[in-house]
């Protein structure tokens, strides 16, 4: 496990909120791996959850006391708030599907839930419970709605439960949930919060075109310049929606989640998300054609009625045009462009057809490679041609944020 850098004033704090749920012991590991990684855990505990755990477990764990009630503290009449000052990262682990409710609804009435609604540093959230409680829509719209406001899912695994039910809804390992808390701090710490109630709209990955229900169109897009502009803006405190094709990478943590299949259907997602985005980055590799008529069966070869040797396409409509020509005074659009040559110019071409405030060129070629972590590109907007270095798409990711954030001032 990465160490942290310690800071001058002692080591980061995080307070963990441990909420009624049978894998409230698990809550004990990731204290310790949280502590080998220098950091102070204080824990806060719902009064559920001490039927599981005994607080005197963690205060052992932590050499801090362990907090359960509102009024419990004689010396601290504002505990909730203290606690919330202190906490560098609040995370929930296990968060039960009550706590999670309460958390969406801004329910304060214990002192776990009163301290995270008084929370101003970054929320990482590890749900655990049965299947159908983790199911439930009311339980998806809650992480949806928490999601959107930032907060860092990190979502429960599939396995066998408690319960005796087999399906998604195990707390996730202590070290993924680690993991995602040490995240959360080294962005905190590395990255400016300069997004913090902003709503960026992000898509990403291929569009998948069908030809019958077996087979499709599509293009080599891995998705991830559209996935690493996703987590920056997260981390920098955005309210972040990606829309998605279908690609093999992890979904980021904290991010509100659109899956989508055709062009067409990522478009009717957009018509519906781009109104409430602030920022919006296409950069999504959008299928230019599909087949004119997608079939209903598997078409066979070699049947007279069924031509897969001629497919009609017909084109797709512009996604980024699209909604660019809906642009309201506030918002800003970023498009990408792939350009073998005359790079500069054409983006120049592609920023007015399209009506973007900037278009992220990349130069392809010969030495071009799907699904590279790295990109070298100039940023263009009608004013300005910004050449960046090659870089790792984490890292161009931040410099469009800073780009976007430089366009909105
Ligand atoms: N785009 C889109 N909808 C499409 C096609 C593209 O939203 N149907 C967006 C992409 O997400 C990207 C930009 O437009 O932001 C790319 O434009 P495109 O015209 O496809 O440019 P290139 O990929 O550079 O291809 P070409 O030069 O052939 O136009």
């Amino acid at each position: 496990m990465t160490k942290l850098v310690e800071r001058e004033d002692g080591r980061p704090t995080v307070v963990l909120g441990v909420t009624g749920c049978i894998a409230a012991y698990k809550a004990c590991e990731l204290v310790r791996l949280l502590q080998k990684a220098d950091v102070r855990v204080k824990v806060v505990m719902t009064e559920h959850a001490t039927h599981f755990v005994d607080p005197l477990t963690f205060r052992a764990l932590t050499h801090e006391e362990v907090a359960v009630g509102l009024f419990d503290d004689p010396w601290d009449p504002i505990h909730h708030i203290s606690l919330a000052q202190e906490a560098d990262v609040f995370c929930i682990a296990p968060c039960t599907g009550n706590v999670l409710a309460k958390l969406a609804c801004g329910i304060a009435d214990d002192l776990l839930t009163t301290a995270a609604l008084a929370v101003t540093s970054p929320l990482v959230i590890a749900p655990a419970m049965n299947v159908h409680m983790y199911e439930h829509p009311a339980t998806q719209g809650n992480l949806d709605v928490l999601a959107a406001r930032g907060a860092c899912i990190v979502s429960a695994d599939e396995g066998y439960l408690a319960c005796g039910d087999v399906g998604r809804g195990r707390l996730a390992e202590p070290a993924v949930i680690a993991e995602a808390v040490l995240g959360a701090l080294r962005a905190r710490d590395a990255r400016p919060r300069d997004l913090e109630g902003v709503r960026v709209l992000v898509t990403a990955g291929p569009t998948v075109e069908p030809i019958d229900p077996v087979r499709f169109v599509s293009n080599r897009s891995s998705g991830k310049m559209g996935y690493a502009l996703a987590r920056a803006a997260q981390q920098r405190g955005a309210a972040v929606t990606l829309v998605s094709g279908p690609v093999a990478l992890e979904r980021p943590q904290g991010v509100s989640f659109r899956g989508v299949g055709s062009a067409c259907d990522m478009l009717g997602a957009c018509e519906e998300l781009f109104p409430a985005a602030d920022i919006a980055v296409f950069a999504a590799a959008v299928a230019d054609y599909r087949p004119e008529h997608a079939a209903p069966r598997k078409l066979k070869k070699g049947r007279a009625d069924d031509d897969l040797e001629c497919i009609r396409l017909v084109p797709n409509p512009d996604i980024l045009a699209t909604m660019a020509a809906r642009k309201s005074s506030g918002q800003t659009v970023i498009g990408f462009a792939a350009e073998t040559e005359d790079v500069v110019p054409n983006a120049r071409e592609k920023l007015a057809r399209k009506g973007a405030d900037m278009i992220v060129a990349n130069q392809v070629g010969e030495g071009l490679v799907f699904g590279a972590d790295t990109d070298k590109a100039y940023l263009v907007t009608s004013s300005s041609v910004e050449e960046l270095p090659e870089m790792a798409k984490d890292d161009l990711a931040h410099a469009i944020l800073d780009a976007a954030v430089a366009l909105r001032a």
